[in-house]
């Protein structure tokens, strides 16, 4: 037998001359026929329902909403838990509960997963090869997308919004952008002064036509996901709620859901479905971006679009968590993730549910009559990539660290299982 060391240029030359036989340049996935479905999405070769697509039954309660989504795909591991939240000093008899879609996934993890399992359904039933989304540079909702789409092998087109001086240069790996890269996602960059010039909506709309010309054919989903079609995600979401405390030993009654907001389409699902469901709880959405005006104008869009016929102010509160900015933190912020982390366990991202959290526990402070005996839902949406661009601000905060005392006197014997 060859040594291990001699193997190896064998195995570099095959690896660079390797071509994956399955992978297909376009996609050839057709809704009618099982055998054009791809690999991943083809119901002979997943088990247990993983990337499954199937039909979609709407809650008796949501039944009369308008358009219905026919299919969805499973692409998050659902029910996500809830469980209690044990934050110190909470006003009297508050009961704080964290519902997990952190835990959604890995790599295709948080809120974004549960609107993601309808839209995708919908690229596949309209035939697309590939899907364009936009966001920040940081975007959780870009990653997730672009993870999705590999796995239903369509191609994927990001249109990711970064500072004027960064624009030109390349992105880098930090953060959501190593998923994005590592799973082949195409990053075209714009500048912030881009952006709001021409607009999202724009330019989705120039990629799509240069993709068009170029025969493909794209699917435009908007920014966070936060479409009507999208908003199923979350009204599905009130429905697992309800299954959830209704089986529990404790028969949890919540008072309010607590949750940031982004692009608005987490709030409004939300928001419809516990208005519409037996759960009837107050939603509170902290908005990270715009102002919470430009959020219920947006959010009635997207209710309207299913022709709800209900009035956001009525079923949503908004406030303001925009603090320094989308996505820009203050140390005291950034500390409130750390105390968070080391007194519960619970690691929030900085840019949604970090700032939604330090606002939520800054006005349970300030206003405790609002809150007491309250049971409040917190939805912990994800993100985790996002620490990964705060690390030289948050390095201050960690704990000391420290080499290991190792007696002289102990012997530096060769052990077992050296690692080197
Ligand atoms: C981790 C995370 N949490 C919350 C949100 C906000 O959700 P939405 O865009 O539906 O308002 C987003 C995206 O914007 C997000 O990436």
């Amino acid at each position: 037998m060859s040594s291990p060391l001699s193997l190896r240029p064998a195995i570099t030359a095959a690896a660079a001359s390797y071509k994956f036989p399955l992978l297909r340049k376009k996609n050839t996935i057709s809704s009618s026929s099982s055998s054009a479905l791809p690999m991943a999405s083809n119901p002979a070769v997943q088990i247990g329902g993983f990337l499954a697509k199937k039909n979609y039954e709407a809650p008796p309660w949501a039944s009369h909403l308008s358009p219905l989504p026919k299919h969805t795909y499973s692409l998050g591991h659902l029910p996500t838990p809830i469980h209690k939240w044990n934050i110190p000093n909470l006003p009297e008899n508050t009961e704080l509960w964290i519902k997990r879609d952190d835990l959604s996934g890995m790599q295709l993890s948080g809120n974004k997963v549960r609107k993601l399992e309808f839209l995708l359904a919908d690229a596949v039933a309209q035939d697309a090869d590939c899907v364009i989304t936009v966001g920040g540079i940081q975007s959780n909702h870009c990653r997730a997308t672009a993870v999705a789409a590999r796995y239903l092998n369509l191609d994927c087109y990001l249109i990711l919004r970064t500072s004027k001086v960064l624009v030109d240069k390349d992105p880098g790996l930090t953060g959501n952008l190593l998923v994005e890269r590592l799973v082949g996602a195409h990053v075209e960059l714009v500048s912030k002064e881009e952006y709001a010039k021409i607009g999202s909506e724009a330019l989705a709309e120039l990629l799509k036509e240069r993709l068009l010309s170029q025969g493909r054919k794209p699917y435009v989903i908007p920014v966070g996901g936060s479409n009507s079609l999208g908003t199923w995600g979350y009204i599905e979401a009130i429905r697992e709620i309800g299954q959830q405390t209704k089986t529990s030993n404790d028969e949890i009654q919540f008072d309010d859901i607590v949750v940031a907001c982004g692009s608005g389409g987490t709030i409004a699902g939300l928001a419809l479905g516990s208005k519409l469901s037996n759960l009837k709880a107050k939603v509170h959405a902290f908005s990270v971006c715009d102002d919470p005006d430009y959020f219920y104008n947006y959010t009635q869009g997207l209710l309207d679009g299913l022709q709800a016929g209900v009035e956001t102010r009525d079923i949503v509160n908004i406030q303001d968590a925009k603090g320094l900015g989308y996505a820009m933190n203050t140390s005291e912020e950034l500390q409130f993730v750390k105390d968070i982390a080391a007194t519960t366990g619970i690691v929030l991202d900085p840019v949604y549910s970090g700032k939604a959290a330090y606002t939520m526990l800054k006005d349970m402070a300030k206003n405790p009559t609002k809150w007491e005996g309250r049971k409040v839902l917190f939805i912990h949406t994800g993100g985790l990539l996002g620490l990964y661009d705060k690390v030289d601000q948050m390095a201050s905060t960690m704990g000391k660290w420290q080499k290991m005392e190792i007696a002289e006197t102990i012997p530096r014997e060769d052990g077992t299982g050296k690692m080197f």
